[in-house]
């Protein structure tokens, strides 16, 4: 089956509790997104990506399944979702699911079972075992709550969590496991959809033995012993022998991967996934994860974009992204929420300018920015609290830990999408799970709609360029003036056609000098972010604060 087409998307990803509440209770859903499907077709979009709707006790918003194969009720039921997925087809969008099996919830009929007793038939699902003389059995830590054991006394032995405590590892080296993944591929496959986002699917190998980890990491110790682990190509090409039936694609997100790996998962007919969701560019303001914060570096950042860029060129499939429901809003990353129009638009072309199928993250293509929360009673996310633990271990107050963590949270992606300036932004008739950002009253859809300007016109008119001219999609990348700190410039070349795009971090003006070969004058301007296009003087332009500009020789 030739799946080439999903280099031609445009994939917008839906976290659904934050989306559109559509029945009145405060809690965003699927009824909510059916009356917002021709918006999202408005934008260009011909995908959509669905964080997971599964029936979940939300220990981790949905990353916990306990029933794979139905529907939330805070978000409808089976007929809704099949509602949405045909009207999303008849206006011409694939739908995608969130695939998590690198654990369940503890609410999964599975683990119910496999915590019976060692005898139970389900047992084996999971990763059990024996305590060493009284403590867990290794010394891993999970992502996100401390040890990664815990207890079970009707079985005198302990489970595995990577994530959560309420998210317990399978056992995917038991073929039953697997046999049950596929047989989920199948269930959403038959229904109609069109592929899976994998989550931490490079996790699901973890090497025997279970040796203990690296003793100074402080969090997902252990790690080195399950990421990318001894099976995990193997389970893999079972699983894609399933998805070759269909006409589908799927994604996988992949921490700590290079662009080795990449062309290793994501290259040739056998690949097992085709794209990667990788890390290294979201790393240019902290150390490995948010949290642990640095000042942005755009030097990092075009390194890392550049690395991927050029690796993968004519050998495996980007996917770009700047936000997803795990980061803070980049405009508060590597923008400036002052300069928030400019910085919002240059953001988008600096990123979905590059080859590789753009995802951009609800909100995102109105601007939306961090959130401000001031007492751990309004956060929500476990993430947050391991956070807020590990802090205070180090002897760092909560009033400290709080400012951290509205910078660096992924609570910040999770607001409700701001729709209007009426009451709760739109988003609902009543109070929200979750705190709307004070902001809404300025920044939301329908200001947006009405204003040529905007950054959501814009996202419009990039994404017309992109897909309108083939350049954009397939044509080779090179990054200009790598040493400077001020401006990302880069060329895309096919046949012989070129393009520059040219980008200004900075929130003064500075000069830019077209590259040898570019005469800005006999090009064609076909996005700028300003309201007059920047005009040339001897091939140097001086770029506006927090400007881009994407010139195209055809
Ligand atoms: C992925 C998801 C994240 C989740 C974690 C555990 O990283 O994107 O939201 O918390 O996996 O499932
Ligand atoms: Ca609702």
């Amino acid at each position: 089956m030739d799946n080439s087409w999903f280099k031609e998307l445009v994939v917008y990803q839906i976290w659904c509790r934050s989306f559109k509440d559509g029945n009145g209770d405060g809690i965003g859903d699927l009824y909510g997104v059916l009356e917002e499907l021709e918006y999202i077709k408005s934008l260009g979009v011909n995908c959509i990506w669905f964080s997971p709707l599964y029936p979940s006790p939300n220990c981790d918003y949905g990353y916990d399944v306990a029933d794979y194969k139905d529907i939330h009720p805070d978000f409808g039921n089976l007929d809704v979702f099949k509602e949405v997925l045909d009207k999303a087809h008849s206006l011409g969008m694939k739908v995608i699911m969130d695939l998590v099996v690198n654990h369940t919830s503890t609410e999964c009929e599975w683990f119910k079972e496999s915590k019976k007793s060692v005898d139970n038939p389900y047992h084996d699902y999971y990763i059990w075992r024996k305590g060493k003389n009284g403590n867990p059995p290794n010394n891993w830590l999970s992502n996100f709550e401390g040890c990664a054991w815990e207890y079970v006394p009707e079985c005198d032995e302990y489970y595995l969590h990577t994530f959560a405590i309420g998210q317990p590892d399978l056992n995917m080296d038991n073929p039953k496991v697997r046999e049950e993944v596929k047989s989920i591929l199948r269930f959403w496959l038959d229904m109609g959809v069109d592929g899976f986002r994998e989550d931490v699917i490079t996790y699901i190998s973890k090497k025997e033995g279970l040796p203990n980890g690296f003793p100074l990491m402080p969090i997902a110790r252990g790690m080195e012993h399950y990421n990318k682990g001894p099976h995990f190509m193997e389970y893999m090409q079972e699983f894609r022998e399933v998805i070759n039936e269909y006409d589908c694609f799927v994604v996988g997100e992949s921490p700590m991967t290079g662009p080795a790996d990449a062309i290793r998962f994501a290259s040739g007919d056998d690949r097992i996934l085709d794209m990667l969701i990788s890390f290294d560019h979201m790393s240019a303001d902290c150390l490995f994860i948010d949290m642990v914060h640095l000042p942005f570096s755009l030097k990092r950042m075009k390194k890392a974009f550049s690395k991927w860029q050029k690796y993968l060129y004519g050998k495996a499939w980007n996917a770009l992204y700047i936000e997803n429901h795990d980061h803070p809003r980049i405009i508060s990353r590597y923008g400036n929420e002052k300069y928030r129009t400019e910085s919002g638009k240059m953001l988008a072309t600096m990123c979905f300018m590059q080859s590789g199928t753009p995802f951009i993250y609800q909100g995102q293509e109105i601007g939306m920015v961090n959130t401000k929360l001031h007492s751990y009673s309004e956060f929500k996310d476990v993430m947050t609290f391991n956070g807020r633990r590990l802090l205070r271990k180090i002897g760092v107050p909560d009033f400290l830990s709080i400012k951290l963590m509205n910078r660096t949270s992924r609570e910040n992606s999770r607001t409700p999408v701001q729709w209007n300036s009426s009451n709760y932004a739109g988003f609902s008739t009543v109070e929200p799970w979750f705190g709307v950002n004070k902001n809404y009253k300025k920044i939301n859809v329908a200001a947006e709609e009405k204003d040529k300007n905007s950054i959501l016109n814009y996202y419009r008119k990039l994404f017309k360029v992109r897909q309108s001219n083939d350049i954009f999609i397939y044509g080779e990348y090179k990054e200009f003036y790598k040493q400077s700190k001020k401006i990302y410039c880069y060329e895309r070349r096919l046949g012989d056609k070129r393009a520059l795009i040219v980008c200004s971090f900075v929130s003064r003006p500075v000069e830019f000098k077209a590259p040898l070969g570019y005469k800005l004058k006999r090009s064609k301007i076909v996005l700028h972010t300003y309201k007059d296009k920047p005009k040339a003087k001897k091939n140097t332009i001086t770029l506006r604060p927090y400007e881009a500009v994407v010139y195209l020789y055809d």
